[in-house]
């Protein structure tokens, strides 16, 4: 489709951007079930990075439900449209130089495949990978209960598919490790992976 408009690259490259943080651009996207402990553990992450001197920000799913992504619903349709936006959003703030972390049930393997295909290499998948069984018995939110009774429709894990990672960059299992590990992990895999110049630690 054409609709008569001209890109416009901007001055600022991306080496300027990098070299003025001193650090590249990174995507951490945690996929997991609701409640498996993908807010928590970005949280965590993106405070740690951030008191590394890095300039980071965190997406977190059921925040961009209130506001962007307000009109969309929980079937196969708008859960796609819900990624494909977030990861334009993510594209942009890439672009500006961010180390940004998301949170997001992301169910569907094609979904997180084209969020990596557009990403490149920044991308880092990150698996949080509690059971069905063990987010069903901490229920957070009251949701699971909700679900199993039939009170929400498509609730992923009881009445929606999850289609698990086949080759994440980093797979945690939460009920092995504490928080501090967790997060210990993921901010090493950053540090290993040359994003943060300099190696902070
Ligand atoms: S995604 O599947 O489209 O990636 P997203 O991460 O934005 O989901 O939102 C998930 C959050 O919405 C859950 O943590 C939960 O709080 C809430 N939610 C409400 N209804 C549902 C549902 N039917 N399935 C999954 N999560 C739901």
């Amino acid at each position: 489709m054409t609709n008569n408009t001209t890109w416009h690259e901007t001055s600022v490259s991306h080496e300027e951007r990098a070299r003025q943080k001193q650090h590249r651009p990174a995507l951490i996207w945690y996929t997991g079930l609701s409640g498996a402990g993908k807010s928590t553990i970005a949280n965590e992450v993106d405070r740690k990075l951030f008191e590394l001197g890095c300039h980071t920000y965190l997406l977190d799913g059921d925040n961009l439900r209130h506001g962007l992504n307000k009109d969309l619903g929980f079937n196969d349709i708008d859960r796609v449209e819900n990624l494909r936006r977030t990861s334009e959003v993510c594209r942009l703030l890439l672009d500006a130089g961010l180390i940004l972390s998301t949170a997001f049930i992301s169910p569907f393997l094609s979904d997180r495949e084209n969020i990596r295909r557009l990403i490149g290499k920044s991308f880092i998948e990150v698996f949080v990978d509690t059971p069905l069984e063990v987010c069903i018995q901490r229920d957070p939110k009251g949701l699971y209960k909700k679900a199993q009774t039939g009170t929400i429709s498509q609730f992923t894990g009881i009445s929606s598919a999850y289609e698990a990672p086949q080759d994440p960059e980093i797979h945690l299992k939460p009920e092995e490790m504490d928080l501090e590990q967790l997060t210990e992990k993921v901010v090493q895999y950053v540090i290993d992976g040359g994003f943060i110049y300099g190696g902070r630690s």
